[in-house]
């Protein structure tokens, strides 16, 4: 070398020595990250804060904004992902890929080339299915698995859960998201990102914050107060965050009083990294948000899915000044701290083959233990086979196991009511069976899917069967079941006509049957296949029992047999309150909000949506903190559902009658029935009159006991904190405790207390 050296420039020599160094520059651990982020090129910088775009097959070309053709060159490492990050091979960086969602893992269920072999995911029940199960053990179980599937199918972050508040029965995606109670909604996040992690697969927890709807979804600006926020929309955030670190966060499409959430730092810094002390990085909603300098500078590490124009934005910004590269290479910094955390970077095998046949049996359990019983007069339910089952509606041949968009998971079957109520034992009339399969298949060839990217196939309308048939069935069998369905998922919200209210056919089919059953003496049975919250009250009484099922995953009919037979007894508690009607809804006169005067769509973007706005008048007072406080009668209260058995509650304890350290509440629960079960013991809060108002009562806790045999007693334990009893003062800008007395309220739903016991804070 010696010799060589004399006849090079410095600035050569500069060269040489940078490359050299570069190249034995790896990333290997924490203390690399710095050296890593010192040998990068301003390209390799943008390309790493950047995805590397989305395709998506049959959607014709212009629609997307492009990604760089190189990168659409890269095979894929999982086909039918979601998205995928850069990789810089000379710095030992390699591609993370991320999927949706929050029922399973969304990838492609064939791959060109391959005859092989099929890719297909399980289909696990939706969140609010989940979160009807008020059971964390049982959804960190269901979290397990869906982790154990994408860390087998080589996915290093799933892109849920979905934790958005339940605003409105409208919200196109509320099937994703857990209940209208951030309390709840937080636990069971919680739990799911805990068992997915546990996997070695990261979470993204979903959509942060305030996107309660879709209409608009990329330009709509959410006008909300401080106090709601806090108090309803953050809260189920900053408790996932606080027990159970998520990987990531995903900032959502929408603006919150004005500004886009993936480009307010008063948000994904303030409140989220400084106040909440989140250690993961943020990624955006894909192609959400609009300017990537703010982006960057809010904390928003990650532009999904990524886009050419993205990365010459952040090149160009950082050569002009308006990008200090002090801000890339922290975003850049916690990117790579997710890259060594993931399961690609360490090299993990993968086998593409998960146990598909266990995670359908834990499907199956999870979705009947959390169906909700909504009504079950004179124990109409269980029946016992072989009793004879006169099976109504098209959603009993043809049941929907989970909702529409990126919410929905390529599974390899749906298990549906007539087969595997014949599978349990019981008789069906096969005449039935046979005019139902025929008339499905001849609506759906009728009226197939339309195109689109979210479209959703029609509703068929339910078979007109003439009152003869209904008659001579009401004569031999033993008992209906009519099950209604819906459907709904990303791009759209639900309508009020034929969606959330019942459609004529619908109501014709419910009176047909029960006149007919009921003049026979027998009962009939509703089961509700549905995403989100219907209208229940003009219909119920015409039913004696009601069995809300959700959209419980692949495993959907067999998961109503369970009930149907008694081989589980059911144990969900609403988390979502049924109203009387819609307009007893809060949010009611400010959903889906409104286009601002003249808004024009993004031309050649139909993603985008128009410039709209939607004001939460409501503010705290969503679902039964409303119905509560302002004593509005509704049809199914939150935390309601029967059980095959009853419990009775012993006094409750308090560790002490004064509030001055975190204090304990205990209380005693029997099942008083003849079945065994298991109860969810809900704790809420009744806090003293402030001049801001307050709910009545607001969920504090809950636990679900373990199976109790009759005449078993479980003892449940509560610890509330000092941060249980706060609310968000608007003038302090802070949590306050109001000193006074508070009220423990226990019981088995939000309006079916059955104990209570009080005590102080402070003079
Ligand atoms: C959805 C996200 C999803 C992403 C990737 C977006 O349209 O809002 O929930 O994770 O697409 O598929």
């Amino acid at each position: 070398m010696k010799h060589i050296l004399p006849s090079l420039s410095i600035p050569m020599l500069l060269c040489i020595t940078g490359t050299a160094m570069a190249q034995n520059v790896k990333l290997t651990d924490k203390q690399s990250i710095p050296r890593v982020i010192a040998a990068m090129t301003l390209d390799e910088k943008a390309s790493l804060v950047t995805g590397m775009g989305l395709k998506i097959e049959g959607l014709p070309p212009g629609i997307l904004p492009p990604s760089k053709p190189e990168d659409d060159k890269v095979p894929e490492a999982v086909p039918g992902a979601s998205g995928r990050t850069h990789a810089i091979p000379r710095l030992g960086i390699p591609s993370l890929t991320v999927t949706d969602g929050p029922a399973g893992v969304r990838i492609s269920p064939q791959r060109h080339g391959d005859t092989t072999h099929t890719y297909y995911a399980t289909g696990f029940p939706v969140a609010t299915l989940l979160a009807s199960s008020w059971d964390t053990a049982l959804v960190t179980q269901i979290g397990k698995a869906i982790g154990n599937e994408a860390f087998e199918y080589n996915i290093d972050v799933m892109l849920g859960p979905g934790m958005n508040i339940q605003r409105n029965p409208l919200g196109g995606r509320n099937f994703e998201y857990y209940s209208e109670d951030p309390l709840l909604t937080g636990h069971m996040a919680a739990a799911m990102v805990k068992g997915i992690q546990s996997a070695g697969v990261g979470t993204s927890i979903k959509h942060f914050v305030a996107n309660n709807q879709e209409f608009n979804r990329m330009q709509l600006n959410t006008i909300v107060s401080d106090r709601a926020l806090r108090e309803i929309y953050l809260r189920g955030f900053q408790l996932a965050v606080k027990l159970a670190q998520p990987w990531t966060v995903m900032s959502s499409y929408n603006k919150i009083n004005g500004v886009y959430t993936s480009e307010w730092p008063g948000l994904l810094t303030g409140i989220l990294r400084n106040e909440w002390k989140f250690k993961g990085i943020v990624m955006s909603d894909w192609f959400g948000g609009t300017d990537v300098v703010k982006q960057l500078q809010a904390g928003n590490n990650l532009l999904m899915p990524g886009t050419a124009a993205q990365s010459d934005a952040i090149v160009a910004a950082v050569k002009s000044g308006a990008l200090s590269e002090k801000v890339l290479d922290e975003n850049i910094a916690g990117i790579l701290q997710l890259v060594l955390q993931s399961r690609t970077f360490k090299h993990l095998p993968h086998s593409d083959n998960p146990d598909l046949t266990a995670h359908a049996a834990l499907v199956r359990k999870a979705a009947s233990e959390s169906m909700v019983l909504l009504k079950n007069d004179s124990n109409a339910l269980p029946v016992a086979a072989p009793g004879k089952i006169a099976l109504f509606g098209n959603t009993s041949y043809k049941m929907i196991a989970g909702g529409t968009g990126s919410g929905d998971v390529f599974k390899a079957y749906v298990t549906d009511m007539d087969k595997a109520l014949l599978q349990s034992g019981y008789v069906l009339d096969a005449g039935l069976q046979s005019e139902y399969e025929k008339y499905i298949t001849e609506q759906r060839q009728q009226h197939p899917r339309p195109p689109g990217l979210f479209s959703t196939a029609p509703r068929i309308p339910e078979l007109d069967l003439d009152p003869e048939t209904v008659g001579r069935l009401a004569k031999y069998m033993d008992i209906a079941v009519i099950t209604l369905g819906r459907n709904a998922g990303e791009g759209d919200d639900r309508k009020i006509t034929g969606d959330f209210e019942l459609n004529k056919d619908e109501q014709d089919l419910i009176k047909r049957v029960s006149d007919a059953f009921h003049q026979a003496g027998k009962k009939i049975v509703v089961v509700l296949n549905i995403g989100g919250v219907i209208e229940t009250a003009s219909w119920r009484d015409a039913a004696d029992a009601i069995l809300l099922a959700w959209q419980p995953g692949q495993e959907a009919g067999s998961s109503v047999a369970d009930i149907i037979s008694g081989n589980i007894n059911p144990s969900g508690r609403l988390a979502a309150t049924f109203p009387m009607a819609y307009t007893d809804v809060p949010s009611a006169p400010n959903f889906p909000g409104k286009e601002l005067p003249g808004a024009q769509a993004t031309p050649g973007n139909p993603l985008m949506g128009k410039p709209s706005e939607v004001k939460y008048e409501e503010d705290i007072y969503i679902g039964y903190r409303h119905y509560a406080t302002h004593h509005i009668p509704v049809s199914y209260s939150f935390g309601h559902g029967l059980s095959y058995t009853t419990f009775a509650y012993g006094k409750p304890a308090l560790s002490s009658p004064v509030f001055t350290a975190p204090l304990r509440v205990t209380v005693t629960v029997t099942n008083s029935g003849k079945k065994a079960g298991k109860e969810v013991v809900q704790l809420y809060l009744q806090s003293p009159a402030i001049k801001e108002g307050r709910p009545t009562q607001e969920l504090k806790g809950f636990v679900k006991t373990r199976i109790l045999q009759p005449g078993e007693k479980e003892t449940v334990t509560f610890t509330l904190n000092a941060a249980d009893l706060a609310y968000y003062s608007e003038e302090k800008k802070s949590w306050v405790v109001a000193p006074g007395a508070y009220k423990v309220l226990l019981g088995g739903s939000s309006a079916d207390i059955k104990q209570t016991v009080s005590f102080k804070y402070g003079k």
